[in-house]
């Protein structure tokens, strides 16, 4: 058959027979008459200590759910499991990353039960170690198994963690660890990652050296030389569990409490640390990944992101497991040790739901279909998208040679802040190839203009989000005036999600991208302050301006404009040095593909750079309304 990005595909019978949800109208439509109860139905499949005296506060802008209840993550995500027959299914499957295609795979599995111990191994080490209900964990690893035990074994004693990506720099962990004053930190020795070693624990020696307030440094042996161990206040992982017991109780803490922080990038230089609760955010997850990729107790789920991102928090790890599925979790990269790895382990895993980002379609799709040929790709059922807009091309060649026809993509739109999904189909609906489809259950959303008014159909407006849902940020840390600027002074009364987007004559959801300084870098959320304050640290630099160009692959590609200090001239090696710079100050994802040298940049009277303007006439584009442009 011959798709093209205007046609409706619908979806397979045999799909629709399996979905949860077999009309999206009529459960919409209910979900909005009542939302609360919609969310207190799917809480009420969860387990909890305490119920709670209400579902919903919302004291404009905060929003606390299930308020008066007690439970935790864990609660469900494992002990709920225990006394059931899932004890003895397999969690989770992990498989390093080969040296070579010849190697045979190295694979780590935990039941629910041995999941429980290693998490209650690591819990006790931790208590051990005098970390409280309330204390900060920053966990800084590589995709590895240890990174998503220390992530289940803080929430478990009430800590709150915040995993920072392994591919950030020195100076990029120091500003979170610094923000969180976290108490203890989880590492590596280092890792690999392609042919390369990475020394990330030189990372963590580098971030802490004025730092004072992380007691101890736990570092897994991951390169398995015993390594990593430079400072008194280091203990290697296998030193501290193996005394422990494979017991410990799990702490219940109120439905409102933190569960964890993650950074995120904004509009100014320094990252915001998103703070999530247990109890809403977990009915958020939990019903979002049941519908939309219609989970079975079968299905092995295999989500490509990585935990130092929301969606390696929420559907690598604590959605599959409170769903009591296995979930799947590949070391490596798509493209290494070869091409074809990923259709690889789709096929030996038999993995049933496969999510992935466009950037890493887009970058597969470069070979041709010939390499996914060889692979039979049966087993798979439901595709999934996150991250950044997939362009339709991407989108028909994952539909056509990765799920044969058959699977539905659910192009799911959320962010670090929603926590879940919010602008996603359900499998049993027709989709439009590069629509993220409509809102889901319970979530109004809306397109409209700077004074909050509804926009006509197919016009550009900003994306914005009207009532509270479950999964909801709690708040900024330390910083809730940044809170409500960020969200919810833009326009009045909604929740100003930082993206345009439109609806189309259907009511199709279109993403258009964002509409402030966050650059989207293969789905990396990175921010245009934070790389002009890398830029400007150069000795030879005066002023520095950053904007992401569309990119075929990337989805955006940094470009930076540079004023020179008084009598510099700019040059290649200038050029390479102020890469290099990036790198260190936030990590090689944030390298810039190009930095033009010029005597001016656009600004407004008060001195504000205008990054639209540059990128409207390097994208050679109308620069729109530039009434307050200086000059
Ligand atoms: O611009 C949107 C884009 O990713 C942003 C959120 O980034 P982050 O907080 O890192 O979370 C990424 C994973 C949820 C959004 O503001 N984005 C995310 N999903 C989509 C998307 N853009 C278009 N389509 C999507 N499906």
């Amino acid at each position: 058959m011959i798709y093209n990005q205007f046609m409706l595909i619908n979806p397979d019978p045999v799909i629709v027979g399996e979905s949860f949800v077999k009309d999206y109208d009529a459960l919409y439509k209910e979900s909005i008459a009542n939302p609360e109860a919609f969310w207190e139905k799917l809480a009420k499949e969860l387990s909890w200590d305490k119920p709670w005296d209400k579902v919903l506060d919302w004291q404009y802008p905060y929003a606390r759910w299930f308020v008066g209840a007690k439970t935790n993550i864990v609660a469900n995500a494992i002990d709920r499991h225990l006394s059931t027959p899932a004890a003895d299914k397999v969690a989770m499957i992990w498989v390093a990353q080969p040296t070579d295609s010849a190697q045979k795979d190295e694979v780590v599995t935990y039941t629910y039960k041995q999941l429980n111990e290693q998490v209650s191994k690591f819990a006790n080490g931790l208590k051990s170690l005098g970390v409280k209900k309330g204390d900060k964990v920053m966990i800084y690893m590589p995709r590895v198994p240890e990174q998503f035990i220390a992530m289940l074994a803080s929430l478990k004693i009430g800590a709150v963690h915040s995993v920072v990506y392994s591919g950030f720099s020195a100076t990029a962990l120091k500003t979170r660890v610094t923000d969180a004053s976290a108490k203890v930190l989880v590492c590596t020795n280092g890792y690999p990652y392609g042919k390369k070693t990475v020394d990330s624990k030189a990372n963590v020696d580098e971030a802490l050296k004025d730092n004072k307030t992380i007691e101890h440094v736990i570092v897994v042996d991951r390169l398995k030389n015993g390594s990593g161990k430079t400072t008194p206040r280091d203990m290697f992982w296998s030193e501290l569990v193996e005394k422990q017991s494979p017991e410990c109780p799990t702490e219940m803490v109120e439905a409102t409490d933190p569960a964890f922080i993650l950074y995120t990038s904004g509009t100014t230089g320094t990252p915001k640390g998103v703070v999530h609760a247990h109890g809403g955010y977990m009915v958020g997850i939990y019903a979002t990944l049941k519908l939309v990729f219609n989970i079975k107790p079968d299905d092995v789920f295999w989500c490509t992101a990585d935990a130092g991102w929301i969606t390696g928090h929420s559907y690598i790890l604590y959605s599959p497991l409170i769903n009591g599925v296995t979930t799947f979790i590949y070391e490596g990269t798509p493209t290494y040790p070869d091409i074809e790895i990923w259709w690889k382990l789709i096929d030996n895993y038999k993995i049933t739901k496969f999510y992935t980002a466009p950037t890493a379609v887009r970058s597969l799709m470069k070979f041709g279909e010939e390499p996914l040929k060889k692979y039979r790709l049966s087993s798979l059922k439901i595709l999934g998208s996150v991250g950044e807009p997939i362009n339709p091309e991407a989108w028909l060649w994952f539909y056509k040679y990765v799920g044969h026809e058959k699977c539905p993509i659910m192009d799911t739109w959320w962010q670090t802040e929603t926590g879940m999904h919010m602008i996603t189909p359900v499998p049993s609906v027709g989709l439009k190839p590069g629509s993220a489809f409509k809102p889901f259950f319970g979530i109004e959303a809306d397109v409209v203009d700077e004074k909050g008014n509804k926009v006509p159909p197919n016009t550009q407006g900003y994306l914005i989000i009207k009532k509270p849902w479950p999964a909801m940020l709690l708040d900024v840390y330390n910083n809730s005036k940044r809170y409500h600027e960020t969200y919810f002074e833009k326009i009045p009364d909604v929740y100003f999600s930082g993206d345009s987007a439109k609806i189309d004559e259907d009511g199709y959801f279109w993403i258009v991208g964002r509409n402030d300084d966050v650059i989207k870098v293969s789905g990396h959320r990175l921010g245009s302050a934070e790389l002009e304050s890398a830029f400007v640290s150069h000795p030879k630099v005066a002023e520095a301006a950053v904007i992401g160009k569309p990119d075929d692959v990337k989805g955006e590609s940094i470009k930076a404009f540079i004023i020179l200090k008084q009598g510099i001239t700019g040059d290649d090696v200038l050029k390479d040095e102020l890469k290099q710079l990036v790198r260190k100050e936030i990590g090689p994802i944030a390298t810039p593909d190009a930095i033009d040298f010029v005597d001016k940049l656009p600004k407004t009277r008060s001195g504000k750079i205008m990054r639209r303007v540059l990128k409207a006439q390097e994208l050679g584009q109308p620069v729109g309304d530039v009434s307050t442009l200086e000059d």
